[in-house]
């Protein structure tokens, strides 16, 4: 039988750095999409997962918004960071080395989310509806699975178009670039370019380089996997945190969205 290694990943060789380029601070976004949680579950949360919490960004919201949290991540790198990170600003949350396809915390959780798109690391066949049916299991009932994510098709303006950004903390500064280089119309994978130039006061300049294929899906795919898991669509939210009509075409053109999916 043929098995599949997962190598470390170079965009995660050095999670400070991926924290100050991806670690912006989120916690008015994340505190009002708990709100719009807490409309539909009908009382404040209580406790909150992180998926796929990479270095704990949206993870830090939870635990400065008060709620039990939990992140959930597969890379043992970036989790000992998030920890470490949390510890520096007097947070605290309980980290799980864990793939989202399978995995159960010690109690189930109010609200999950997954932040920038990381629900389209699911690229093979069957990965969502087992990631559904876990997140599912995890929550309680009525509680709410908070998807950021981008629809596809994707209109060929977009491709090779960067944007990159740079953020500093301390003696770090990072400039970060992320492409979408390709994407299979018929598969719907996409091929990523991810691009890090790392600047520490009296180290020489890093540059780090990687590809990631990920999924995007196109609307009506992913709402036929919802609808065949143990959620329900309950809402979706533009990227400016506007209410979105959920029967309205969704494309790349629309930014990423924020779908709320309830048990
Ligand atoms: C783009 S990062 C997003 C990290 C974080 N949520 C953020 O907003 O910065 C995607 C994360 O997904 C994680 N990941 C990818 N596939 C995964 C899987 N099957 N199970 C758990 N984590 C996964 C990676 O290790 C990485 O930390």
């Amino acid at each position: 039988m043929l098995e599949t290694t997962i190598l470390p990943d170079p965009l995660y060789a050095d999670p400070e750095a991926y924290d100050v380029a991806f670690g912006w601070d989120s916690y008015a976004e994340t505190t009002a999409l708990l709100d719009v949680a807490a409309a539909l579950l009908g009382r404040a949360p209580d406790s909150a997962l992180d998926v796929a919490c990479g270095a704990g960004r949206t993870l830090r919201d939870f635990a400065r918004a008060g709620l039990t949290a939990y992140g959930l991540d597969r890379d043992a790198r970036l989790l000992r960071f998030a920890k470490r990170r949390l510890g520096e600003l007097g947070l605290s949350a309980e980290l799980l080395a864990a793939d989202m396809r399978d995995f159960t915390l010690p109690q189930p959780v109010d609200v999950a989310a997954n932040a920038i798109n990381g629900i389209g690391y699911l690229t093979g066949p069957g990965d969502l509806d087992r990631h559904l049916a876990a997140l599912a299991a995890n929550l309680v009932d009525g509680g709410l699975y908070i998807v950021e994510m981008s629809f596809g098709p994707v209109q060929a303006h977009w491709l090779g178009k960067g944007e990159p950004w740079a953020f500093e903390r301390g003696t770090l500064r990072v400039m970060a670039d992320w492409r979408l280089l390709s994407v299979d119309e018929e598969t719907g994978l996409a091929t990523h370019e991810a691009t890090l130039i790392i600047q520490r006061r009296g180290e020489p300049e890093r540059r780090v380089v990687c590809r990631h294929e990920m999924r995007k899906w196109d609307q009506p795919t992913f709402y036929a996997h919802v609808a065949d898991s143990p959620l329900r669509l309950a809402q979706i939210l533009g990227r400016d945190l506007q209410p979105r009509d959920p029967a309205q075409r969704l494309t790349y053109d629309d930014d990423n969205v924020f779908v709320f999916l309830q048990k």
